[in-house]
């Protein structure tokens, strides 16, 4: 192990996530399709701690508990067993590193990536935080090795994830995920622009999740009918993504979120956006994400994309970015 004064910074970033097609019915086994939002990022720095404390960790933009500046800073040890920084960390010490003392580090982190909005803040922080330490520990891991990592912290974020956003944050790549089979990279076809658009309000993937699954083990026969008609829209979409067909791409994702809000995912502000993008000229538009709030994405010609970003913000949008998939 390096010794305390040896450690350089170890710097690394992950991208946020957008789900395209097939949120929910994932969970349940059917196909779903995420690409990488590179145009968001989470940051990971590793920088020599202080002597004798172990691991210090740094949230950067999370208030202090006492309000002082420099954000939130607590000692590894010090904190819930469960602390997803925690564990990501101590996961990621045993995995490239064995049995070893605790290290005196910092672990300084910083995102773009807004909390709750369905854009995978937590796995891309996760991620972060774990290439950071391979690289301090000297190992280049594999796609693989950091997905499973992360899918651990997952679970503390909510119960029963299916995996997909751990994946395609990992991988870094547009995936065609069904849970429990291997990675599939998707091919594009041609490129494709969106436009993400974030209806302001935040949302527990966890009271989601838990929902939707309450309301299947109510009536699972009208759930696993929408699961399968929502798995059946992804692979649709799947070939229209690989042909580059925008026109089925946006279809598709307009059936995909008429779908969500039969399923109970949708929102009057996720509505109104999807409305609005639809109405400025956009292919198809949708919810991303666990949804009741968070981010919706809208399928545009890159010459649309201004008046499209421009209508969302006018229909309630706090923010509209663009984003390529390619
Ligand atoms: C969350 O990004 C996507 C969901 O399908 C949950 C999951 O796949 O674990 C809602």
């Amino acid at each position: 192990m390096a010794s305390m004064q040896a450690v350089t910074p170890f710097v690394a970033t992950a991208p946020g996530k957008a789900i395209l097609f097939g949120e929910h019915a994932v969970v349940y086994g059917r196909p779903a399709i995420a690409v990488p939002v590179t145009d968001v990022q989470a940051r990971a720095a590793l920088s020599p701690g202080v002597p004798g404390a172990g691991v210090s960790l740094v949230a950067a933009d999370l208030p202090a508990a006492d309000g002082s500046p420099g954000g939130r800073r607590y000692r590894l040890r010090d904190a819930p067993a469960d602390d997803p920084l925690r564990v990501i960390v101590e996961l990621a010490l045993d995995a490239f590193a064995g049995p070893i003392p605790e290290p005196d580090l910092l672990v300084t982190i910083t995102s773009t990536i807004p909390i709750a909005r369905g854009l995978g803040s937590g796995a891309a922080v996760a991620t972060a935080v774990a290439r950071a330490l391979a690289g301090y520990l000297g190992y280049s891991p594999q796609p693989e090795e950091i997905s499973q990592l992360v899918y651990e912290v997952e679970k503390l974020h909510h119960g029963t994830p299916s995996g997909i956003d751990n994946t395609v944050i990992a991988y870094e790549q547009p995936v065609y995920f069904v849970r429990g089979e291997g990675v599939k990279r998707l091919a594009v076809g041609a490129n494709f622009n969106l436009v993400v658009a974030d209806t302001g309000v935040a949302s527990s993937t966890r009271a989601v999740v838990g929902d939707v699954r309450r309301r299947w083990e109510a009536d699972r026969e009208r759930y696993e009918g929408l699961f399968d008609e929502i798995g059946a829209v992804a692979r649709l979409a799947k070939a229209a993504i690989q042909r580059g067909d925008r026109h089925a791409v946006g279809r598709l994702m307009d059936e995909n979120h008429d779908l969500l809000s039969t399923l109970g995912v949708s929102s009057a502000e996720l509505d109104r956006l999807v409305g609005a993008a639809r109405a400025a000229g956009a292919w198809g538009a949708k919810l991303s994400g666990a949804g009741w709030g968070g981010n919706m994405l809208a399928l545009v010609e890159p010459e649309q994309a201004p008046a499209v970003a421009t209508a969302l913000r006018a229909a309630g949008a706090t923010n509209a970015v663009m984003s390529r998939v390619a």
